[in-house]
C-alpha cells in the first residue's frame, strides 16, 4: 500500500462492522475492527477534522432466530440482552462511537425500507421465482441453516444447509443427502417462492473502474486481491430478500412472511445510525453520506470484505445519491494461543471477563491488540506476549520514563516546571526528534498502519527514557542544579507530547497523564512544540500509569484455557467407534500379549508426549517408547503392571529402539490410561 491519493476531505464517515447481537464480544472483534477504528476516529478528532464514528448491533439474520428457539425466548429478547452487553463492553474499553445504534430500531426499519423501495421503484431489482425447501408441518420456508443432513463430501450426518462444520465445506441446502428440517425433523419439500435480486453483474464495469483501476495503490493487498478475484470470477444477481419472519419487512404489497436479507439491511444500518446521531445532535447527516468531499471508511474483518467492497457499494451506486467508500482497511483474523477463536467452543477472551479480571487495565489490552493486530496476516494472541508487552514495554519504557520525570521534578523542584538554561547538542537533538513524531505517526495512521504508528509512539517514549538515562540528572544535581533544570524541562515536554499522541491508542493513560501534568487535553498538532509546560507551572503528584502483571495472573488465564480445552474434548466425545471387521482365531493368537512391570521411566528429551520406559517382562527387560507423557509423570508409574504386546516389530523413535507396545484405553477426556490386571500377576504372564 502506498500513499493515499492526496485529496482533501471536509468530513469523515468512519464505520465499524455491526457485531451480531447473538453473543458477547471478544478480543478478536476488538483487534480486528474496533481498536483500529477507534484509534482512527480519535486521531481525526485530535486533528480537528469533522468526523462521525458509527457503530451498532446487527440484530437480524437466521442465527439470531435459531438462538431464540434454542433458548425458548423471542429474537427481540436475544438481541436486547446482547446489544446492551456489547454496548457496555465498548464503552468500558473507550471505543468512542458518536452513536451506537441497532438494526431493530424503527429508524433503521424506515431507512432500510426506503432504500429497498427506491431500488424497486427505479427497476433496479429483478423479481424471480425459485424453488426453496419448505417445512409443511410448520408452514414455513427454511433458511439453509434450518436444514440438516449428510455432507456430500465427508458423510458427516449433522451438516447444515449452508456449511458442514465437520469438513468446513460451504454447501447449499440442496447438496445435502437426506435433508431434514431442524424445526420438525421432517423431510422438507420443494416449494415455489418469489424473491428480489440485485443484479451485481450490471455493476461490474463500475466496480472494475472504481476498485481495480482506482484503488490498486491505496487499498490493502488482501482487500484488493479478494475484490479482484470476486470480480474476475464473474458477478451474479444476489437475492436481497428471504422467507423469514425476523427482519425488516419487505415494503411491498402481498409479501407477508418476507424480509430483507440481513446483509442487505445491516450495512444500511450505518446510514440509519448516522440519522439517529443527526437527530440527537441536530447536525445534518446527509453530507456525511452524499457529498464528494466526505471520506467514507469501513473498518471490518476479512470475512466481510465482499459485502463492503462489492455488494454494499453496488447498492449505494444503484440507489444513486450516495458516495462510495474511500477505503476498506479490513484486517485478517486474530487467533488465541495458536487456535482459531471460536464462540461455540468458548475459545476466546471475552471482554466482559477481562474487565473483571484486569480491572482498570483496558489500555493494556488495547495496546497489545494494536501491537499484535492481524493487519497483514493472521496473528496470534498469547497471554505470555500480553505479559511481556505490559511489563517490558508499557511499564518498563513508557511508565518508567514518565514516573522518573515526575518524581524528580517533585524531588528537586517541588513539582514546579523548571526553566531551561543554555541548550546542549543532546538537548537540541531530543527536541528536534520529538517535533517529528506527530508527522511520523500521522503518516502511519492516515495509511491505516496502526502497528507501525504505535511503535513510533513507543519510540518517542524510548527517546525520552534514553535521554533521561544518558543525562543522569540524579548524579549531577548537587554540582549542577541548573543543568538538571534543563533536562527535566525537556523531559516534561516529552511527557506532554506523549500525553497528546497517546490519546488515540491509550485514551485512559493519556487522560491520567494530562491530569498528572495538570494540563487541559491538547490537540495533535500542539505536540510538536517543545514548550507546552511553562516555567513555574505546578504539576500534580505522580501516580503509576501501569503496573506489573505477575506470572500468577497469566497462569490463571492459561489454566482457564486449558480447562476450556478439556471440557471441549469431553463434550466432543463421539459415539463409540464402530467395530472393526471380524478376524480369525489364528490372526488373534499371533499377538503375544504379556504382563510386564515398569521399572524405569524418563521423559524423552525435546518431546512433549514421549516417555522412555524400561519394562521387566519376566524374560529380561525391554525398552518401549510410549506417547503418554501428557497423562503420566515418570516417577508416578514405576512399579505399575501393564499389558505389553511383546512381539511387535522393533522401531526406532527419536533414536531409541522401542520394542513392543503398551496397551492403553482412552477415557472420556481423551486421556489414555493403562489396561491392568486386577491382581498381581507374574511378569511374563500370558494373556489369552
Ligand atoms: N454482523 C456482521 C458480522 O459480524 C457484520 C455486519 S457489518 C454491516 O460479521 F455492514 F453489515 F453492518
Ligand atoms: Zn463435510
Amino acid at each position: 500500500m502506498t500513499e493515499e491519493k492526496k485529496k482533501t476531505f471536509e468530513r469523515y464517515t468512519v464505520t465499524s462492522a455491526l457485531p451480531y447481537a447473538n453473543g458477547p464480544i471478544h478480543i478478536g472483534h476488538l483487534a480486528g475492527v474496533y481498536v483500529p477504528a477507534d484509534i482512527y476516529a480519535r486521531y481525526l478528532r485530535s486533528k480537528e477534522r469533522d468526523v462521525v464514528f458509527i457503530g451498532g448491533s446487527d440484530e437480524h439474520g437466521v442465527p439470531i432466530t435459531i438462538k431464540a428457539r434454542q433458548e425458548n425466548i423471542s429474537p427481540q429478547d436475544v438481541v436486547d440482552k446482547y446489544h446492551y452487553m456489547i454496548k457496555d463492553s465498548f464503552k468500558k474499553f473507550g471505543i468512542s462511537f458518536d452513536v451506537y445504534s441497532r438494526t431493530s430500531d424503527p429508524i433503521h426499519h424506515k431507512t432500510a425500507s426506503l432504500f429497498f423501495k427506491k431500488l424497486h421503484e427505479e427497476g433496479k431489482l429483478e423479481e424471480k421465482e425459485s424453488e426453496q425447501f419448505y417445512d409443511e408441518a410448520n408452514n414455513q420456508f427454511l433458511a439453509d441453516r434450518y436444514i440438516t443432513g449428510t455432507c456430500p463430501h465427508c458423510s458427516y450426518e449433522k451438516a447444515y444447509g449452508d456449511q458442514c462444520e465437520n469438513c468446513g465445506t460451504s454447501l447449499s441446502a440442496t447438496d445435502l443427502i437426506n435433508p431434514r428440517s431442524v424445526l420438525s425433523g421432517n423431510k422438507p419439500v420443494m416449494k415455489k417462492t418469489r424473491h428480489w435480486y440485485l443484479p451485481l453483474q450490471d455493476y461490474e464495469p463500475m466496480l472494475r473502474q472504481w476498485i481495480l483501476e482506482g484503488h490498486k495503490a491505496d487499498w490493502k493487498t488482501n482487500v484488493y486481491g479478494q475484490c479482484k478475484s470476486w470480480i474476475d470470477q464473474g458477478l451474479q444477481a444476489r437475492a436481497v430478500t428471504r422467507d423469514l419472519d425476523w427482519g425488516v419487512k419487505v415494503p411491498l404489497e402481498g409479501t407477508e412472511g418476507k424480509v430483507l436479507y440481513v446483509w442487505f439491511d445491516a450495512p444500511i444500518g450505518y446510514i440509519s445510525a448516522t440519522r439517529e446521531w443527526s437527530e440527537k445532535t441536530g447536525k445534518d447527516w446527509k453530507p456525511y453520506w452524499k457529498e464528494n468531499d466526505s471520506k467514507l471508511v469501513h473498518f471490518i474483518g476479512k470475512d466481510n470484505i465482499v459485502f463492503h467492497c462489492i455488494i454494499f457499494p453496488s447498492m449505494l451506486y444503484a440507489e444513486g445519491s450516495y458516495i462510495l467508500p474511500e477505503n476498506v482497511p479490513a484486517n485478517e483474523f486474530l487467533n488465541l494461543e495458536g487456535d482459531k477463536i471460536s464462540t461455540s467452543r468458548n475459545w476466546a477472551v471475552w471482554l466482559h471477563e477481562y474487565l473483571e479480571e484486569f480491572p482498570g487495565q483496558q489500555d493494556v489490552l488495547r495496546y497489545v491488540l494494536c501491537a499484535a493486530a492481524p493487519e497483514t496476516k493472521d496473528n496470534d494472541f498469547t497471554w505470555k506476549d500480553f505479559q511481556t508487552r505490559n511489563n517490558s514495554e508499557l511499564l518498563a519504557i513508557y511508565g518508567n520514563f514518565v514516573n522518573r520525570t515526575l518524581v524528580l521534578t517533585h524531588k528537586y523542584f517541588d513539582g514546579k516546571v523548571p526553566g531551561t538554561g543554555d541548550l546542549q547538542a543532546i538537548d537540541k537533538e531530543v527536541l528536534e526528534q520529538m517535533a517529528k513524531y506527530p508527522q511520523i505517526i500521522s503518516n502511519s495512521l492516515e495509511n491505516y498502519r496502526f502497528r507501525e504508528a504505535l511503535n513510533e509512539l513507543m519510540n518517542l517514549a524510548r527517546l525520552g527514557n534514553k535521554y533521561l538515562t544518558d543525562c543522569e540528572p540524579w548524579k549531577i544535581f548537587k554540582q549542577d542544579p541548573e543543568r538538571v533544570k534543563t533536562i527535566l524541562n525537556i523531559n516534561l515536554q516529552v511527557c506532554a507530547s506523549l500525553a497528546i499522541l497517546s490519546e488515540p491508542f491509550l485514551p485512559f493513560t493519556s487522560e491520567k497523564l494530562f491530569r498528572m501534568l495538570d494540563l487541559e487535553p491538547l490537540k495533535w498538532d500542539a505536540s510538536a512544540k517543545g514548550d507546552l509546560l511553562k516555567e513555574g507551572h505546578n504539576i500534580n503528584a505522580p501516580e503509576f500509569l501501569f503496573s506489573k502483571i505477575e506470572d500468577e495472573a497469566i497462569q490463571n488465564q492459561i489454566d482457564k484455557l486449558i480447562n476450556t480445552r478439556k471440557n471441549n474434548k469431553a463434550d466432543s466425545q463421539k459415539e463409540p467407534e464402530a467395530f472393526k471387521d471380524d478376524i480369525s482365531y489364528d490372526d488373534f493368537i499371533k499377538m503375544d500379549l504379556r504382563i510386564a512391570t515398569i521399572v524405569q521411566a524418563e521423559k524423552v528429551s525435546k518431546t512433549r508426549k514421549l516417555l522412555k520406559l524400561t519394562l521387566d517382562t519376566g524374560l529380561g527387560t525391554r525398552t518401549v517408547v510410549s506417547g503418554i507423557a501428557e497423562f503420566y509423570n515418570p516417577e508416578d508409574i514405576i512399579g505399575q503392571q501393564v499389558v505389553l504386546l511383546v512381539n511387535l516389530k522393533p522401531k526406532t523413535i527419536k533414536g531409541i529402539e522401542s520394542h513392543g507396545m503398551i496397551l492403553m484405553a482412552e477415557n472420556n477426556d481423551g486421556e489414555f490410561v493403562f489396561v491392568q490386571p486386577d491382581k498381581i500377576v507374574n511378569n511374563g504372564g500370558v494373556i489369552a
